[in-house]
C-alpha cells in the first residue's frame, strides 16, 4: 500500500478514536516552506476531526513546527514549553513537536532531559507520518520520536488546509546542496530533491480552479529546479518540456486563472539568463525578485560559500535590471559574519547602497551547532554586530522612506486580501513588488485584482484610492 493511503487509514483510526470534536493548536516558526508544512498538518489533523483554535486553554493538541535557522527560535520554544507544562498535568493534552529543530540531535536531548512530558517528536523528513505517531500516542500512551536521518521521499497527496483562499504556496522542491557556511538548513532539510512537474502544474490548475490568484513557488533554493537531475542525468517523468525552473515558471503562467507568481528564494549563483528572460516574458510573474546577497565583500561571501563576489552580484543586478522592465529587488543580508571587519562590512552598506532594495530582511549573524561558521575563531563580539546591524537598518530604512514616495500619485495593481488587521472598514493587499496597501472599498473587492491610485505613503505600507474604472 502506498505509504500516504496508509496515513490516510490512520487519519480515519484516530477520528473513531476520538470520537467527539477535538481541538489543536499549531505554532509555526522560520520560513514559507514551514509553514507550508504546517498547512499540511492542519491538512491532516482536520481530516483526523480536529478544529483548529487560538486559545491554549481549550486545546487537546499543542503543536509546535520549529525552525533552528537562528538561536531566537529556540529562546521561543522552550518558553512556550515551560508554559504549557502545567496544561499538560490539568488536562493531559497532547503536545507534539516537529520540524527543522527536531532533526538536531542535541536539541532532542535537551527536550528529553528538561521537557519529558512532550509527546511526539517528529523531522522534516517524516512529518507525512503524523496521523501515525498521533495513534500510537494516543493508543499506547507512551512517548514517541520519529525521527529520521536520510532523506525523506516527496510524498503527493497529502489533505492540506490553507491559510489563504486568495494565495497558496506550492513547495517544487525540498532541501539544500549549498552549505553556507552560516546555515543549518542543509543538515536539516537535506539534500535537494525536486517534486515532479506534472504534480506540481497540476497542484496549480487545482488552485485555480478554487479560485486562488497568487500562487508562491517555494524551494530552499527555488532556481535549482531539477538541477541535479539534469547534472547527473537523472531520469525524470517528462511533462510539457519542463526540465528547469524557467521551464516551470513559462508553463505556470500559461495557467487560467492565476494572475500572479512569485517564487523564494532563488540563489545568484543559479540566476541564469533563460529565468530572466522567463521573468520578463511571463505576465504573470512579478518584477519583485528575491535576490539573497548576505554580504556585499567578496572575502566574506567566499568564507561563507556563496559562491559569487561583490561585482558579481552587482553585474547580475544590472543584467536583471536591464532585461527586466520595472523590476524591484529585495534581499537578506547577514551582519557580524565570523571575521568581518568593519571595512568589509562597508561593502554590505555599498552594496545595498547601488542597488537600492525594495525590502531587506537584515540578520544578526547566529552561530548554529555542526555548521563551518561555529567552529571559525574570529567571532564578531556581539555589540559590533548590533552596532552594524543599527547602521544598515538606519540605511534600508532611509531607503525605503524616499522608495516610498515614488509610489504617491501612481497607479497600482493590488490584489485585495481581506479586511486590514488594524481596521476592518479598511481593506488590505499587496502590489506586484510586495507593498502592502490599505484601502477603502467594498468587501466584495476581496480577492479580485483592483487599480489603486496611491494617496499617501507610511513606513510599511501605502494608503490607496479604489479607482472605479
Ligand atoms: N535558502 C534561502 C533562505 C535560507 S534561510 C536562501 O539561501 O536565501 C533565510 C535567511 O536566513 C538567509 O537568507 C540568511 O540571510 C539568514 N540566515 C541563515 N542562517 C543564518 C545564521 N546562522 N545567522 C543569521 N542569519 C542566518
Ligand atoms: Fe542555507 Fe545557503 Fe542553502 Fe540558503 S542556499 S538554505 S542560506 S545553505
Ligand atoms: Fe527555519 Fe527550517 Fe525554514 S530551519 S528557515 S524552518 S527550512
Amino acid at each position: 500500500m502506498n505509504e500516504i493511503e496508509e496515513q490516510k487509514k490512520y487519519m480515519q483510526k484516530v477520528k473513531e478514536l476520538n470520537n467527539k470534536k477535538m481541538k489543536y493548536m499549531i505554532l509555526t516558526m522560520g520560513c514559507q516552506l514551514n509553514e507550508n508544512d504546517s498547512e499540511k498538518l492542519c491538512g491532516m489533523l482536520e481530516k483526523m476531526g480536529y478544529e483548529r483554535t487560538e486559545k491554549q486553554q481549550e486545546t487537546d493538541i499543542a503543536l509546535f513546527n520549529t525552525c533552528c535557522v537562528r538561536e531566537n527560535a529556540e529562546d521561543k520554544l522552550f518558553g512556550k514549553l515551560g508554559e504549557l507544562k502545567r496544561l499538560k498535568e490539568e488536562k493531559g493534552i497532547i503536545i507534539a513537536i516537529g520540524g527543522c529543530m527536531m532533526q538536531e540531535k542535541h536539541i532532542t536531548d535537551k527536550i528529553k532531559e528538561s521537557y519529558p512530558f512532550v509527546d511526539i517528536i517528529f523531522g522534516t523528513h517524516t512529518l507525512q507520518r503524523f496521523p501515525e505517531d498521533l495513534y500510537k500516542v494516543l493508543t499506547d500512551k507512551k512517548r514517541l520520536e520519529d525521527i529520521l536521518d536520510i532523506d525523506g521521499k516527496i510524498y503527493e497527496g497529502l489533505p492540506i488546509k490553507r491559510d489563504s483562499k486568495i494565495k497558496a504556496s506550492v513547495t517544487i522542491m525540498n532541501g539544500c546542496n549549498n552549505f553556507c557556511s552560516y546555515c543549518i538548513v542543509p543538515y536539516v532539510r537535506g539534500r535537494e530533491r525536486s517534486r515532479k512537474p506534472r504534480a506540481i502544474i497540476e497542484e496549480v490548475k487545482e488552485l485555480a480552479k478554487e479560485g486562488y490568484k497568487e500562487i508562491t513557488l517555494l524551494g530552499q533554493n527555488v532556481n535549482s529546479y531539477l538541477r541535479v537531475e539534469r547534472e547527473k542525468q537523472i531520469q525524470f517523468e517528462e511533462y510539457n518540456g519542463i526540465n528547469s525552473f524557467a521551464s516551470l515558471l513559462k508553463e505556470i503562467n500559461k495557467i487560467e486563472g492565476i494572475e500572479r507568481i512569485r517564487f523564494v528564494s532563488p540563489h545568484p549563483k543559479d540566476f541564469t539568463d533563460d529565468v530572466i528572460e522567463q521573468i520578463s516574458k511571463c505576465d504573470k510573474v512579478c518584477k519583485l525578485v528575491h535576490l539573497p546577497l548576505q554580504s556585499g565583500n567578496t572575502k566574506v561571501l567566499k568564507e561563507m560559500n556563496r559562491k559569487y563576489t561583490k561585482e558579481q552580484y552587482l553585474n547580475l543586478v544590472t543584467k536583471m535590471k536591464e532585461r527586466i522592465p520595472n523590476l524591484t529587488l529585495s534581499t537578506d543580508i547577514i551582519v557580524g559574519f565570523p571575521g568581518e571587519t568593519d571595512e568589509e562590512f562597508e561593502d554590505t552598506l555599498d552594496v545595498v547602497k547601488k542597488v537600492k532594495f525594495e525590502q531587506v530582511y537584515m540578520f544578526i549573524y547566529s552561530r548554529r551547532v555542526g555548521t563551518p561558521g561555529d567552529k571559525m575563531e574570529n567571532q564578531v563580539p556581539d555589540e559590533i554586530k548590533h552596532k552594524r546591524f543599527n547602521r544598515l537598518k538606519e540605511l534600508v530604512e532611509g531607503q525605503i522612506e524616499e522608495n516610498n514616495k515614488k509610489y504617491v500619485g501612481t497607479i497600482q495593481k493590488v490584489l485585495v486580501e481581506g479586511e486590514s488587521k488594524n481596521n476592518k472598514e479598511l481593506l488590505t493587499g499587496r502590489t506586484d513588488s510586495n507593498k502592502v496597501v490599505i484601502f477603502e472599498g467594498d468587501k466584495n473587492l476581496i480577492g479580485q485584482m483592483v487599480d489603486l491610485k496611491i494617496i499617501s505613503e507610511h513606513m510599511w505600507y501605502l494608503k490607496g484610492e479604489f479607482i472605479n474604472k
